[in-house]
């Protein structure tokens, strides 16, 4: 976990109760380039945000049973409920030998926006799962229960979610080659709107699998985004803003032709330019959930126009894979 989960941990969830038994923290996410394209074999270029969800597990009441609060959202499940989450926390306690623990989560994030939350919320329970029974160094299992759970929320997801969840940096992901933190020159502030429609992944997900058994120039645009996700990384390492803000525009173009777009999204995409933004897109599944704009100098504007316009928002920072840490290829040049 890093520096800024342990923060966002500690700081979490006080329930005058006794300390937790684990905690665990999961990264919100923004996809800058490349959903959908991702789920086809293509690259896609993703960022963990700062902001996300901080789970703490404590010993359950009743034994065997796991339960889960998450007082933000107004939601309540226990592990074989039925439900989704029920689903999906039964699926993760399985996989990391953990019964029996009462969590509770203090999500920063909005759920069903497009910002990875239930990827967030996964990697959240799983850790704080694997640490209450002291595994938090099993990677394999926590891994392996983030995935079973994404399955239960998405169906076949491709995995980036769980991947910018776990990371909280920026990263190129392939299905092929898994995640690999990309180098950014400098830090980017970028303006996450929020258009109040819940999206729907799965759905999404399939409706572009059938446009593009249905027409082939769509698996040309899927595999156009594709090479836009390392433009777009090759840009984040020269620092060329303006650059990523053109290729996020000419995504977006490519996104709303798959049908992804929204009357919403429309709207913020091009309230965010007419406040000053370089660049905006749709980020996610489409359909509903949220954009991203790139606007320096005017991230405050772009915030005040979506208020003005009846959307919330908020900033995010875009930020480095840590010195050291192995690099992507993007762009076709190793860095
Ligand atoms: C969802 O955040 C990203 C998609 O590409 C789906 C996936 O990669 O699993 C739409």
């Amino acid at each position: 976990m890093s520096s800024d989960a342990d923060s966002a941990a500690d700081a979490a969830i006080d329930l005058g109760a006794e300390p937790p038994l684990g905690r665990g923290f999961g990264h919100g996410k923004v996809i800058l380039i490349g959903e959908h394209a991702v789920v086809h074999g293509h690259a896609a270029l993703a960022a963990g945000i700062s902001t996300g969800i901080a789970v703490e597990a404590r010993a359950g009441r009743t034994p065997g049973a796991s339960r889960l609060r998450v007082p933000a959202w107004n939601l309540e499940a226990s592990a074989g409920d039925g439900t989704p989450v029920g689903r999906a926390l039964e699926a993760i306690v399985r996989r990391i030998e953990a019964p029996g623990l009462d969590f509770v989560a203090d999500a920063r994030i909005p759920s069903r926006a497009g910002l990875g939350s239930s990827a967030a919320m996964s990697v959240a329970i799983a850790r704080a799962a694997a640490a209450a029974v002291g595994r938090a160094e099993a990677t394999e299992a926590i891994d392996a229960a983030v995935m079973a759970a994404e399955e239960v929320f998405h169906g076949s997801p491709s995995g980036i979610d769980a991947a910018a969840a776990k990371s909280g940096v920026t990263g190129r992901f392939t299905r092929a080659t898994g995640w690999q933190p990309v180098p950014v020159l400098q830090k980017i502030t970028i303006c996450v709107g929020l258009s109040g429609r819940p999206r729907d992944t799965a759905a999404q997900v399939a409706a572009v699998g059938r446009l593009r058994d249905r027409l082939p120039a769509a698996g040309e645009v899927l595999a156009l985004l594709g090479r836009l996700a390392d433009d777009a990384g090759a840009a984040l390492a020269k620092g060329d803003v303006d650059g990523l803000g053109r290729i996020m525009d000419a995504a977006h173009g490519l996104l709303a032709a798959l049908r992804l777009s929204s009357p919403e999204l429309e709207t913020l995409v091009h309230a965010a330019r007419a406040a000053g933004a370089v660049g905006a897109k749709l980020t996610g599944a489409g359909g509903g959930g949220a954009v991203i704009a790139l606007a320096p100098g005017h991230t405050r504007d772009v915030l005040a126009r979506w208020r003005a316009a009846g959307y919330e928002g908020f900033l995010a920072d875009i930020v480095a894979a840590p010195a050291g840490a192995p690099a992507a290829v993007v762009g076709g040049a190793p860095r």
